[in-house]
């Protein structure tokens, strides 16, 4: 098919990715002028509202490559980790057909951040990036591992190298249970691979925010803040989750306390990419803890985060396409990034039973009558007209609000009129800010 796009200078875009975190991005991507076409693959019941659907996993690139030469695409924004670490961006940077088509994801060395715990380590200490001392252990050296463990105070805190689906970071308060699950990760290999190797690090006491940074490469934009409930429980308790809700801007995070994560965490890790030739057109999401008064890292993703994409982006004046563009084309310095001025906050529903076993396929009723809230979509589908659950993480209930209070009150308000069979969500997010 001919690309015709871009004789009016418009854009077909393609999103790889099917959670609310896509849904935000076709929603945010959908209002601007510049775009186009706008496709996600595989996408789910909100995208295919706004957007066409491809039903395409995020891994299959010849199938990707396929649907981007038919359907003249001239730009794919990569949700997920996965494919990056897979290496999506230089797939498509070694195929002379698809090589010109921009792609806003970091190559696969740069991946590497959130691929290896080790590798993103090596390169916070490289940089001088304040972050949890740590050494890193394998099958060969399991007995070092447990002398390790016996040097450092309680909570120990051990990290399977590989991604592992968000599960591979384990923190536990006896020195025995430590080694246990040490020898669990590297001699039993409990998280496959991914547990070859095991990062073991300082426990961290303090709060958690993320920061979200563009960059071009070069240059570098930083997003507004966010901060996300991991828990599935109130209070913080029980099961680590994909995140249960997040809030923009973090009430914590003040202006000289943003000040040191630029100076000390954000110019030194674009500066590494330069200095280390990680080639990064992407989103940089930096995990965050504020120890004291100072900032230091936990960890950093390759990608946005989700659902705090749910927060930003509502937040986000500018057009999101002219950023995207400017990214792959290394003019992001040309952009000024604007931000709404109010609170946004979102709440994740959920199917009951999740992170554990769940069921799916129940109908979500009231959508309808949600004002005042935008719902992104997340573990859900279309079938019939119905939106269906087809995943833990159902739908992120987004407000705004002059305060993030107000706006988590008509998250809620809203929620009373959302409905499916064993729905759940956390009552309490933002507990800990007041
Ligand atoms: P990660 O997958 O690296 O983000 O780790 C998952 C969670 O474990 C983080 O969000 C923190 O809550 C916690 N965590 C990771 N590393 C540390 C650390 N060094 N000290 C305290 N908590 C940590
Ligand atoms: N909400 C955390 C993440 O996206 O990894």
């Amino acid at each position: 098919m001919k690309r015709e796009s871009n004789k009016y200078n418009t854009m077909n875009i393609l999103i790889l990715g099917s959670g609310g975190r896509e849904h935000t991005f076709a929603w945010k991507i959908a209002k601007s002028t510049k775009c186009n076409q706008l496709f996600v693959a595989p996408g789910n019941s909100g995208t295919a509202q706004i957007a066409t659907n491809v039903n395409i996993g995020v891994n299959d690139f010849d199938a990707i490559k396929e649907l981007v030469l038919n359907e003249g695409i001239d730009m794919v924004v990569v949700g997920p980790e996965d494919p990056l670490v897979n290496g999506i961006h230089d797939y498509f940077l070694n195929d002379e057909t698809i090589k010109h088509i921009s792609v806003i994801g970091p190559q696969k060395v740069a991946a590497e951040l959130e691929g290896s715990k080790e590798f993103a380590k090596e390169f916070l200490y490289r940089h001088n990036i304040p972050t949890a001392a740590y050494e890193s252990f394998t099958k060969e050296t399991v007995e070092k591992g447990y002398a390790f463990l016996e040097t450092l105070k309680a909570p120990y805190v051990l990290k399977a190298d590989g991604l592992a689906a968000g599960k591979g970071v384990v923190i536990l308060n006896d020195l025995e249970d430590a080694k246990a699950e040490l020898k669990s990760m590297l001699v039993d290999a409990k998280f496959g691979e991914a547990s070859t190797k095991v990062v073991i690090e300082e426990f961290l006491d303090g709060i958690e925010l993320s920061c979200f940074v563009l960059t071009d490469g070069t240059n570098y934009k930083i997003l507004p803040t966010a901060k996300d409930y991991k828990r599935i429980g109130e209070g913080d308790t029980g099961l680590n989750t994909g995140g249960m809700g997040a809030i923009s801007p973090v009430p914590f995070a003040t202006d000289e306390f943003l000040n040191k994560i630029e100076e000390r965490i954000v110019k030194p890790t674009i500066n590494g990419f330069k200095k280390d030739n990680l080639p990064y057109v992407g989103f940089v999401f930096i995990g965050l803890i504020k120890v004291g008064d100072d900032p230091k890292v936990i960890e950093y993703n390759v990608r946005m985060g989700d659902p705090e994409t749910e927060v930003v982006l509502p937040r986000l004046k500018n057009d999101f396409v002219e950023i995207l563009e400017a990214m792959s084309k290394g003019s992001l310095d040309k952009i000024d990034i604007e931000i709404d001025e109010r609170a946004a906050t979102t709440i994740m529903l959920v199917s009951g039973g999740y992170p554990e076993a769940y069921e799916k396929g129940k109908e979500i009723t009231g959508i309808e009558s949600i004002q005042d809230s935008i719902p992104f979509h997340a573990g859900a589908l279309l079938k019939d007209g119905k939106v269906m659950t087809s995943g833990g993480r159902v739908m992120a209930i987004t407000s705004y609000g002059n305060t993030y209070q107000e706006a988590i009150k008509k998250s809620y308000q809203n929620i009373e009129k959302l409905h499916f069979d064993k729905m759940n969500y956390r009552k309490d997010i933002g507990f800990d800010l007041n």
